[in-house]
Order: C-alpha cells, then sequence, then structure tokens
C-alpha cells in the first residue's frame, strides 16, 4: 500500500468472460414453450442471443468474475499480489455473505487484496469504478480491481416472458492503477445519482431479511426478478439523458468532445432513444445487447473490453460511461483512455 500524496487513477487493462453456452431466442417458445417469439424479442429489445452459466459446472458469479479478474491481471502482466483492493458490483452473490469479492480474492490468491460488493444492480460497476478512482486518487492505493459479475440466470422465473428473455450471464473486470500526472489516462469526474422509491418497480425478495420478517409473505417466487418494465423504461431513457448532459455540462464539454460513450445495455430502444436525446452519432456508442444481452453489473466492463479488442480507443479519448438500474441507480462517469487500442 502507498501512502503518497494524491495521485491519478487510470484504467490500464480490461478483460472479459462469458459462460461457454449460449441461449438463442427460440429457446424461449420452442423448448419453453413461452408466448413469444423472435420477432418479439429481437425487435422490442435488441436481444438475438445470451450466454447462460451452467450452475451445476460451478459457474457462478465468483468463478466468472474471478476468471475475469485473471484475464485483466495476465494482460497488465502482473500478479494477484500486485493488487491492493477488489471491489465487485453484483445482484447475483454467491452467498449472502461472505461478499463474492472475498470468494474471487481467494480464487485468484489476492493475499493481500482487502474486497468487498457494492450492489448497485446495473449501476454496480459504474458505482464500484468511482470509489476504486477515490481510494487510488487519494494515495493510499495502486491496484485496485474492479469486476461487475451476474449470473442472473439463476434469479430469472423462467416462465416469466416479461424479465426471462431480457438477461444474461457474465463478468467483466478492469484494473484502476496509480499512474504518473503526464499519463494520457485518467478516470475523471462523476454524477452517481440513487431513488430508493423506485424499488417497487424492480426488486428482487431473495436474499433480503424482508421475505422473512414481513408479517404477510411476500408473492409466491420470491426468489425471482420482479420488474415494472414501462416505467423501468421510460425513466432509463430519461435519467440516462439527463445525467450524460449535466456531467458534460459541469465540465464545460459537449456531445462533440466525447470519442465513444460506453452505455449499460438494458434494451437497444433505451439506448437509440437516450442516443437521440444526446444526438450522439451511433458509431461513438457501444452496443453489445444483441449478443450478450442484460448482464446487469457486467454490461459496461465487457462492451469497455470489447471496444479495446475492436481497436476502437486511442490514447487520450474521452469515454463517457452511462447507467440505469434497480433502486433506482444511474450516474455517468467521464474518463480518459490510457493506451492505444
Ligand atoms: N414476448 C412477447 N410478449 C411480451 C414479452 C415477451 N417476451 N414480454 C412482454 N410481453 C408483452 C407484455 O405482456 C405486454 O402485453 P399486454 O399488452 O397484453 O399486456 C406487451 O408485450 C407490451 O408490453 P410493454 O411492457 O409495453 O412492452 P415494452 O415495449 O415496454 O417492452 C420490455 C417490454 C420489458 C422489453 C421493456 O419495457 C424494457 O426493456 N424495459 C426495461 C427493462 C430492463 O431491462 N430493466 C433492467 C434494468 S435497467
Amino acid at each position: 500500500m502507498s501512502t503518497s500524496a494524491r495521485a491519478r487513477a487510470a484504467i490500464t487493462a480490461t478483460a472479459r468472460h462469458f459462460p461457454e453456452a449460449v441461449v438463442e431466442n427460440r429457446y424461449f417458445y420452442e423448448t419453453l414453450g413461452l408466448d413469444t417469439s423472435e420477432e418479439w424479442i429481437r425487435s422490442r429489445t435488441g436481444i438475438r442471443t445470451r450466454h447462460r452459466a451452467d450452475h451445476k459446472k460451478g459457474e457462478i458469479t465468483s468463478t466468472l468474475g474471478a476468471e475475469a479478474a485473471r484475464k485483466a491481471l495476465e494482460s497488465r502482466g502482473i500478479g494477484a499480489d500486485d493488487v491492493d483492493c477488489i471491489i465487485l458490483a453484483t445482484v447475483t452473490p454467491d452467498l449472502g455473505f461472505p461478499s463474492t469479492a472475498c470468494l474471487v480474492q481467494d480464487q485468484i490468491s489476492a493475499h493481500r487484496a482487502w474486497a468487498f460488493d457494492v450492489s448497485a444492480a446495473c449501476s454496480g460497476f459504474v458505482y464500484a469504478l468511482a470509489q476504486a478512482t477515490s481510494l487510488v486518487e487519494s494515495g493510499r492505493h495502486q491496484r485496485v480491481l474492479v469486476i461487475g459479475a451476474d449470473v442472473m440466470s439463476a434469479i430469472l422465473d423462467q416462465e416469466d416472458r416479461n424479465t426471462c428473455v431480457l438477461f444474461g450471464d457474465g463478468a467483466g473486470a478492469v484494473l484502476v492503477e496509480a499512474v504518473p500526472e503526464d499519463h494520457p489516462g485518467a478516470l475523471g469526474q462523476w454524477r452517481l445519482r440513487s431513488d430508493g422509491s423506485g424499488a417497487e418497480h424492480l426488486f428482487r425478495y431473495g436474499g433480503g431479511i424482508l421475505e422473512r420478517v414481513r408479517e404477510e409473505p411476500p408473492e409466491p417466487k420470491g426468489w425471482y426478478v420482479h420488474q415494472d418494465g414501462r416505467t423501468v423504461f421510460k425513466l432509463a431513457v430519461t435519467r440516462l439523458a439527463e445525467v450524460v448532459q449535466e456531467l458534460l455540462a459541469a465540465e464545460g464539454l459537449t456531445v462533440g468532445d466525447i470519442d465513444l460513450t460506453v452505455p449499460h445495455q438494458a434494451n437497444i430502444r433505451i439506448i437509440e432513444a437516450a442516443r437521440d436525446k444526446l444526438r450522439l452519432p451511433p458509431e461513438k456508442v457501444m452496443v453489445t445487447i444483441g449478443q450478450w444481452a442484460n448482464t446487469t453489473a457486467a454490461t459496461i466492463p465487457t462492451s469497455l473490453d470489447l471496444a479495446v479488442e475492436q481497436h476502437r480507443l486511442r490514447a487520450g479519448d474521452r469515454v463517457m460511461l452511462a447507467t440505469f438500474g434497480g433502486g433506482f441507480t444511474w450516474g455517468a462517469m467521464l474518463l480518459r483512455w490510457g493506451y492505444d487500442t
């Protein structure tokens, strides 16, 4: 651990890991017999496929997260002992406690690191990244691993067409490091928001004590995700656009200054509507919902990693992350990319 003066924090590596199995839309109407169709799912959500963890083979949140973490460290060429802290965002922890971050810390043998989870649903990764930035900028830490990992297949009601087609499983990781003043990369400003009155529109009882302590037991299927999709949809578009505009204005920037936007991937129509409101050119917005669906905390780090793989980023590029999810939680974060991809 370093105790040096205020430092600059930047992302120095990215990685992703998905379970092997791929589920196509037809699985829901052909195999499960749900009243849905290829046409409905594609046109209303943009989703074509999603990865599905094989829970029995041990593909769970910690193992997916650990694999993404290992790949991030490998791509940076450092060992797990170089990591000071691990922050993992998820809504599908392996256990009530200890945290999934602790399980990852053990699995990757990051002996020096302390580890904790962040619960902010789809916004979890950006919340976690903000915390990592502060830890590094304060001079307390040199290297923080930030992971977004979710195994949504474990908490979806496979008889509920309103939710089960929307999500996928996966994990993404980034390494946040202290870098010198003249480094082209920097994690910058953010605007993060919460509104807990949104809990009734997107929530899950399972894992929380409310399910046990309420006099009236909750609806059957308390284990699963409940969502009022229409309300979430409308708010997602409005809040995403608002918070991005607010952050740009505060920084004296316009959308023209942004080289790449990486939004949360919940629905192609949410991305397109927010994009139109902000007048963002389509080629400057990452879209991965088609192949990976909504992987909750993993959508942004996995999409960022794909941008790296596709050589879409240059040293000094301005990147905007934008997110909306359960809570409600939402926010935007600006960063300068640190290296040519
Ligand atoms: N197949 C066929 N029909 C479906 C369906 C499916 N998989 N899922 C829902 N429908 C039906 C609804 O039951 C409804 O039928 P009704 O009119 O007879 O009641 C109809 O489609 C239209 O429902 P509506 O909610 O208006 O559809 P929509 O265009 O808003 O799309 C969502 C539904 C869920 C895809 C959309 O609201 C959404 O993406 N919301 C955001 C959700 C999200 O991803 N949140 C995660 C965290 S950000």
